[in-house]
């Protein structure tokens, strides 16, 4: 049997926290190791032949952390749209951002648009990068946003557009570090998506801890409510 392929992975780049602690280091070192993880599954996924790569990155109740960290996270990602720019143009990426804009920075807003802009004709895997994220925020934006226009009806394939960005669902959701809770990720779109969780801590996650993900993804038997 053919390997099947995901076309979209979401990833739930969890415990870079731990990982640190793990090695008597602080937090934030964490989150830029785990920046490094973040740019070589990537490339990995594109090489797999994934379509589209969404990563949580900073949801809507990581403000709740300790000021030093927030603003190394804030930090560190204004670094990554920075450094990777190169990189991701280099291979054709398409990075695009899922999240709510309140909160975040005008200059880091700035440089969130610009990169979107340059690399929106990028043929390549689609980066999506969930910051400032929450899944009930994205549902209620969209909500607001149809109620502004008026609209009187809508369906599952209308609502859909409302959302952050229109990309396909993803069929596989992994979340590292062993936690098994969604928080807040993609609620609307992981209504029928396969769940992978690997103890690994963010940074230590790498190719072929991705390939086992696949490999796991291609022993599901997915009915989406019918019968096989
Ligand atoms: C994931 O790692 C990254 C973010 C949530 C920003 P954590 O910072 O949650 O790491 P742990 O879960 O505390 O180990
Ligand atoms: C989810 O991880 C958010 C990101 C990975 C960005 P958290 O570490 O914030 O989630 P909880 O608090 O363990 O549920
Ligand atoms: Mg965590």
């Amino acid at each position: 049997m053919e390997l099947k392929i995901p076309n979209h992975i979401a990833i739930i780049m969890d415990g870079n926290g731990r990982w640190a602690k793990s090695k008597g280091l602080p937090r934030t070192l964490g989150h830029r190791e785990g920046a490094k993880t973040l740019r070589k599954i990537l490339t990995h996924a594109s090489q797999r032949g994934v379509k589209f790569l969404t990563v949580y990155a900073f949801s809507t109740e990581n403000w709740k952390r300790e000021k030093t960290e927030v603003d190394a996270l804030m930090f560190l990602f204004k670094s990554y749209i920075k450094n990777e720019r190169k990189n991701l143009m280099k291979n054709k990426v398409k990075f695009i951002v899922s999240g709510r804009v309140e909160g975040v920075s005008e200059g880091l807003l700035k440089e969130i648009k610009d990169l979107e802009k340059v690399t929106e004709n990028n043929e390549g895997i689609v980066l999506n990068i969930a910051f400032n994220y929450g899944g009930r925020a994205e549902i209620v934006d969209a909500i607001n946003k149809i109620i502004k226009e008026d609209k009187e009806e809508i369906t599952e394939e209308s609502f859909s557009k409302y959302l952050y960005n229109d990309i396909p669902d993803p069929e596989l959701v992994i979340r590292t570090s062993g936690e098994f809770r969604v928080s807040n990720f993609l609620l609307w779109q992981i209504a029928y998506s396969e769940f992978y969780i690997t103890n690994l801590y963010w940074p230590d996650f790498n190719e072929e801890a991705l390939d086992e993900a696949i490999d796991s993804y291609n022993k599901r038997e997915r009915r989406f409510g019918g019968i096989k």
